[in-house]
């Protein structure tokens, strides 16, 4: 750990707590923002983070952007998160998961968690043996199911109102479209940019990923230049509007670091971070309730915007 002050670090957050299992290795911190409109919602996600200090800025930053999302979103939900350290390829077991339940349980529902960057909707049922508090169990289970299916659908709504901002029609179709991280959001994302007439270029770490998704669309590149970059990995993975030519959007589930860069650089580049026209926040609305994706397609078939209003790159 640096100098830094936990209570520095997270002035903003009522509460952070830190949870430890040597029995299983479970280290995890759990980071409640706010409560002040409902229970902290957030995911769980379980990265090899290179130190504590690492995590703890990761979930203090995530858990605060589930505050502003929910309360976008109009529900009466908090922001949370948490995070586990380690390999989930090779740290991952059953008692782990069910000693995180009994931590998350001990906070008595201020947080509920659910699926994020490395945890699914199976390891949500082992939680869930301890824990009341568990969102995206599997539907065998009672659950919704995979919420990166809605958070993908979510995605590629966005990025076709970004797409009739940026060239005046909601559609990908015949752009190169790249996405990093072709995890569970990512894999969805590939599938309907591929439906919608895109070339999609991936990359991943983890090459098994990768050739998930090159063994379902043979066609899909894994390496080129893009007209479109969605960071469907970590957020903060240190993209750069640099990565995209002249005249191009971008469309990310949440890319802090680009958001921060210079408005006046990325208007000269053409690069649209993120709009009105342009959000991503819906499907948290639909985690919160529950809905499963067949459920949502057909509520929002054939939805058309009206015309966009060109607003100023936020
Ligand atoms: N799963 C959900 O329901 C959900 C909901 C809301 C937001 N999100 C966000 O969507 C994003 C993806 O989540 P996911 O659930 O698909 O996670 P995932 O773990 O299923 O996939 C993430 C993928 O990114 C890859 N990756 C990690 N670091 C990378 C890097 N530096 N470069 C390229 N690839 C890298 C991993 O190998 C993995 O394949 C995250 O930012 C997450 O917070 C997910």
């Amino acid at each position: 750990m640096s100098d830094d002050d936990v209570f520095d670090l997270g002035s903003e957050h009522e509460q952070v707590v830190f949870c430890n299992d040597p029995l299983t290795g479970l280290r995890a911190i759990v980071a409640i923002h706010s409560t002040a409109l409902g229970p902290a919602l957030g995911g769980t996600r379980f990265y090899p983070y290179a130190s504590t200090s690492e995590a703890l800025v990761d979930v203090l930053n995530l858990s605060r952007g589930m505050s502003y999302k929910a309360a976008l979103a109009g529900l009466d939900l908090g922001g949370g998160k948490a995070v586990i350290i380690g390999d989930p390829h090779t740290l991952k077991s059953e008692a782990l998961l069910r000693a995180y339940g009994r931590f998350v349980q001990s906070l008595h529902g201020r947080y509920l968690t659910a699926c994020d960057v490395g945890t699914y909707s199976e390891d949500m049922d082992h939680i869930a043996r301890e824990c009341s508090y568990v969102t995206g169990r599997t539907v065998a289970h009672g659950g919704a199911g995979d919420s990166s299916v809605l958070t993908a659908y979510g995605v590629f709504q966005g990025m076709r109102a970004a797409a009739q901002t940026v060239w005046g029609e909601p559609t990908l179709a015949g752009r190169t479209v790249g996405i990093a991280g072709v995890g569970k959001v990512g894999y969805h994302l590939t599938q309907h940019l591929i439906e919608d007439g895109a070339k999609v270029v991936v990359t991943d770490v983890y090459a098994p990923a990768v050739e998930r998704v090159r063994a379902e669309f043979p066609q899909v590149a894994v390496v080129g230049s893009t007209d479109a970059l969605v960071a469907s990995a970590l957020d903060a993975c240190g993209h750069r509007e640099g990565a995209l030519g002249p005249g191009r959007a971008l469309r990310t589930g949440l890319l802090r670091q680009l958001r921060r860069s210079d408005p006046g650089r990325r208007r000269a580049r053409g690069v649209l971070v993120r709009t009105r026209q342009a959000p991503r926040y819906g499907d948290l609305r639909h985690h919160a309730r529950g809905v499963r994706p067949g459920e949502l397609r057909r509520r929002t078939a054939g939805r058309r915007r009206g015309p966009a209003r060109r607003t100023p790159d936020a």
